[in-house]
């Protein structure tokens, strides 16, 4: 498998909205396997398919690796037991509640990280590969990460969720560093 290309800020394709995913075949399969592995050799926790030039709704996210993440106490070298892939086509936030605040980053923003406020506790409709659908109650780093990850599916980065005078800052410099790069 060749690793997919994540866009990088400014691309303009990270702003468009992705479309619904209609057809649940083995290429939507092999797309999404393809997604986990970049993301895996990226080192993120979540991916979502227009980060990878297509604007279609998938997200794949596997929190296992990451602090604080339940199941992080496996024995070192076992990478396998290590994953807990998840597949969400078509994801949507049926119902949200509570308030966190915690340090987010991109695999799109290189070298930035920042403090966005998201709803704590989410319950999540998305269907499977197969395309059953599904619904799933997310709390903690999870339901963080699937905010931000629909947010991509909308064109959003959380750079666009921060106040406006830290966004326009975050704007310039980012911009600076890839004219720079
Ligand atoms: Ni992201």
């Amino acid at each position: 498998m060749v690793p997919l290309t994540v866009l990088k800020y400014p691309n303009p394709l990270l702003k468009q909205r992705a479309h619904p995913v209609t057809r649940f075949d083995t290429e939507l399969g092999r797309l999404a396997e393809d997604m986990l592995q970049t993301m895996y050799i990226e080192g993120g926790i979540g991916l979502a398919a227009i980060q990878v030039g297509q604007l279609r709704r998938v997200v794949v996210m596997d929190l296992r690796d990451a602090p604080g993440a339940p199941g992080t106490e496996v024995e070192e070298g076992d990478a396998e037991l290590r994953r807990n892939p998840r597949v969400f086509v078509n994801p949507a936030i049926a119902a949200s509640s509570g308030e966190t605040v915690s340090e987010e980053g991109c695999l799109s923003v290189s070298d930035y990280t920042a403090e966005v406020r998201r709803a704590a506790r989410v319950t999540l409709s998305f269907q499977t590969p197969a395309g059953e659908a599904r619904q799933e109650e997310i709390e903690g780093l999870g339901a963080i990460c699937i905010q931000h990850e629909i947010d991509h599916l909308d064109g959003l980065l959380f750079i666009d969720r921060l106040p406006p005078l830290k966004r326009q800052m975050v704007r310039k410099r980012l911009a600076k560093l890839a004219r720079s790069a």
